[in-house]
């Protein structure tokens, strides 16, 4: 299980005050365990570790089994937002960084499309397609999301022009809803197997579904260890207490935004592997807390190389931020520095330690430094980057994500900012009942 540590977050806060930021956490963890809160018909998410129906990791096995047995070697996963960024996520922290580069792949690659809509972008796409043997997995719960309905028509034209519609049935797969919207009634027509988003899991939340979990499996990657380990956070995150980790970290962001005027918050990692977790943190936290003029906002550097770009404006730029840092415990692997003869680059005094060590000095001293500059340090620390810490990683940042916007007194579940954006490019792009909104929106260029 992940552990918070707080104690840098000590020299900036009165201790009172603290206390009553976990009394108010306290609050909203009872309004989101009474699942009485704002948004309670989304609650799917908390017991998805706890309650995974045994037959649909057996239908994802078999699916990743045909396609070895068709030689498949790229996934095209199409997506957008929660329906991208939790695969994303698990694949990038769960595989070998050069995974691209090295030979002997034992699993097929997967890639994703559906989240952006640079034409460029796709045409690159069938570049690659074109050299390899192509199964996709199409996501959206609503099945009508602009950037993966582009992105499904132009995959789908591909493969079934390539290996014939009845191939390209196999070939595909759908993520979406239970019974309605555009890609439910497409999959029925086609006879694609289907995975179902529940109702009650939003986009952000569903990444221990069939949306993260099926291309986490076609990675090759370890379902069930993920499912391990938020089954452990599920269970410990449960316990009402002070000390939850998750009441914890709700309490004193809130406290930093709400009476020190800390408006941003900075992931900080110290391993290229979990970049993508940021990203995932980001919507999570971003699109739940974000509304009705409130919310702190979620931004993230990846270190050691952002300390060279970014490290300036933290230590020393408008002191607006607190930062919470993913603190990895042990590396994976071994690289040891070596003695050098000449010493030129004056580095000898390091042989003989890890590389890993001097990450964690590094880190160290960034903490130190950060605190003397007047950033506030949370740390949120796992033991090694696996699936088993990684999936309690993911369903900690969730379920304290359920007790922070509580706190902050917003509804988690809802994402009505998203729509400003669809209704004007649907009214430039001249879509049939945009008509007025067409002619008014043409009238501010
Ligand atoms: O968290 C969310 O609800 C959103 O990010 C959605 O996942 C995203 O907009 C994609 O929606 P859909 O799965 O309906 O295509």
């Amino acid at each position: 299980m992940i552990k918070i540590d707080v104690k840098g977050c000590q020299s900036f806060v009165d201790a009172a005050k603290y206390e009553s930021y976990v009394n108010k956490a306290l609050d909203a963890f009872d309004t989101l365990d009474s699942e009485k809160g704002a948004g309670n018909d989304f609650l799917g998410w908390k017991h998805l570790p706890s309650e995974v129906p045994a037959s649909m990791l057996e239908d994802i096995d078999n699916i990743c089994k045909d396609w070895k047995s068709r030689g498949v070697d790229l996934v095209i996963a199409i997506g957008i937002g929660g329906s991208y960024l939790g695969a994303k996520c698990v694949i990038e922290a769960l595989s070998h960084n050069f995974a691209k580069q090295l030979k002997h792949a034992d699993a097929p690659e997967v890639v994703f499309a559906g989240n952006n809509l640079s034409e460029d972008y796709l045409a690159e796409l069938m570049d690659l397609a074109a050299e390899r043997n192509v199964a996709c997995i199409v996501i959206s719960k609503s099945g009508t999301t602009t950037e993966p309905a582009v992105a499904f028509r132009i995959v789908k034209q591909y493969i079934e022009e390539r290996y014939g519609k009845q191939e390209a049935a196999v070939r595909i797969v759908a993520i979406t809803d239970a019974k309605k919207g555009a890609l439910k009634t497409l999959s029925t027509q086609e006879g694609y197997k289907t995975f179902v988003v529940p109702d009650n899991v939003g986009g952000r939340f569903s990444v221990l579904t069939p949306v993260g979990l099926l291309p986490i499996a076609a990675a090759g990657l370890d379902v069930k260890g993920l499912l391990a380990g938020a089954l452990e956070a599920e269970k410990a995150l449960a316990v009402k207490s002070a000390t939850n980790p998750a009441v914890v970290y709700a309490a004193i962001r809130n406290l930093l935004h709400s009476e020190y005027g800390k408006s941003t918050e900075i992931l900080v990692n110290y391993n290229p592997k979990l970049t993508y977790v940021a990203e995932w943190w980001k919507q999570l936290y971003g699109e739940s807390e974000g509304k009705d003029g409130k919310g702190i906002f979620p931004a993230s550097v990846n270190n050691t190389a952002d300390l060279h770009s970014m490290g300036q404006f933290i230590q020393e730029g408008s002191r607006v931020m607190f930062e919470t840092v993913l603190h990895v415990e042990k590396a994976q692997r071994s690289v040891v520095i070596g003695s050098d003869d000449q010493n030129l680059d004056q580095l000898n005094f390091l042989a003989g330690k890890h590389v890993e060590h001097c990450n964690h000095m590094a880190e160290l001293g960034t903490v130190l430094a950060h605190i003397d500059g007047g950033v506030p340090q949370i740390q949120i620390a796992l033991e090694k980057i696996d699936a088993f810490n990684l999936g309690s990683l993911l369903y900690f940042f969730e379920f304290a994500c359920g007790v922070s916007a509580y706190t902050l007194g917003v509804n988690p579940f809802n994402q009505p900012g998203v729509e400003a954006y669809k209704k004007n490019m649907f009214a430039l792009l001249e879509k049939p009942g945009y008509e007025e909104a067409s002619k008014a929106i043409k009238q501010r260029l």
